[in-house]
């Protein structure tokens, strides 16, 4: 037997119960990874909740981990057993002592990377590879906004754009918050309980405003994010965690200058092996090379996994969060 988080109704965090259920067996094309540390990400609240229907129920939950592969099912070429790997984008189903995944969604580990950091950056540092390196191609002296930047994906994204001469502008919820985007090369930050986003935004660009504004808090922030960019500038919504957007009258874009708005997903960039791969190589190098550090400021024993949920989803944590079964 094996131990799994499940749900069998959608619901708050106490939905979520350990159970012990019988030892995934890989199919043809899939691995058994040994999970050592998993990765939690906000997209498993919408799971949870409802939000996002899950493809049946009883369901497990969770995409993403890191660990060892213990067996491989029929024409698996690409992985051995005793391979480190880690993994994003698979069936739900991570939060668990081990998980059955296609072998395509897995990566074999390079040696300075542990398994704790990939479980912690490899789903959100993947999307961060996407958001500013495809989605908007930021370039070396840009100013850009960057919503929830003190939070998973969001310290990710104030190390990478560093990296990249980019000025981000980060969203806050109170000066912790400010301090640690900044010490992790944020250009500024906005206390947006205390401060007017807009208004701090053309402060902060002398009246230019932005090209691009990456907004995941979605239904909150739509109308202040279009405010904040410059004519034709591109709107990159790639959350819900205050709601979806939904009933946009298409004119908005026009009335604020031209504007052009994107809805993308992690799914639809990383969506075959090689571009997984090309983007998996990116990230590992910023890892290897010190540009971007795993924060992970929560570790929760898998079976405290509805601690961890409240906790994300009430805006309590920062930086990256790992369950360790
Ligand atoms: N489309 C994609 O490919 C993709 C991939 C990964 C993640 N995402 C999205 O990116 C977002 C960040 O994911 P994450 O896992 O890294 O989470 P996170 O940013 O660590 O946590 C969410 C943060 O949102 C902020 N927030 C603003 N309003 C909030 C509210 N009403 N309630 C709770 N939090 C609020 C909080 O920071 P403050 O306290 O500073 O406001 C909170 O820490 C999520 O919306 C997720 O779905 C999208």
């Amino acid at each position: 037997m094996s131990k799994a988080i499940r749900f069998a109704e959608t619901g708050g965090p106490d939905v979520l119960t350990l159970e012990d259920v019988p030892q995934p067996e890989p199919g043809p094309g899939q691995i058994r990874v040994n999970n050592r540390a998993i990765g939690l990400n906000y997209i498993e609240i919408y799971f949870r909740s409802g939000v996002y229907p899950v493809p049946s129920l009883p369901s497990g939950l969770g995409t993403e981990g890191a660990g060892v592969v213990d067996a491989t099912g029929d024409d698996v070429t690409d992985f051995q057993v005793g391979d480190r790997v880690a993994y994003a984008q698979a069936p739900l189903g991570a939060y668990a002592e081990q998980h059955v995944l296609p072998a395509e969604k897995a990566m074999r580990l390079p040696g300075p990377v542990d398994f704790e950091t990939a479980a912690a950056t490899m789903l959100k540092g993947l999307t961060v590879q996407y958001l500013l390196r495809q989605t908007y191609p930021v370039r070396a002296g840009e100013t850009i906004l960057f919503h929830a930047a003190a939070g998973g994906v969001g310290l990710i994204a104030c190390q990478w754009a560093k990296a990249l001469g980019v000025k981000l502008i980060g969203t806050v919820s109170g000066p912790e918050k400010a301090q640690l985007a900044m010490d992790h090369g944020a250009w500024a930050t906005i206390n947006y309980k205390e401060e007017n986003i807009v208004e701090r935004v053309r402060e902060l660009t002398g009246g230019d405003m932005v090209p691009v504004v990456y907004d995941s808090v979605g239904k909150d922030t739509w109308e202040t994010s279009l405010d904040c960019l410059q004519k034709r500038g591109l709107m990159v919504s790639f959350g819900n965690t205050t709601g979806p957007v939904s009933g946009v009258n298409i004119g908005i874009l026009n009335q604020k200058g031209s504007l052009f708005v994107t809805r993308p997903s992690l799914a639809g960039y990383a969506d075959t092996r090689p571009r997984f791969e090309a983007m998996c190589g990116e990230l590992f190098e910023m890892l290897a090379s010190g540009a971007i550090k795993a924060d992970i400021n929560q570790r929760f024993p898998l079976a405290e996994v509805a601690k961890a949920h409240e906790a994300l989803a009430t805006g309590k944590t920062t930086g990256s969060t790992v369950l360790l079964p």
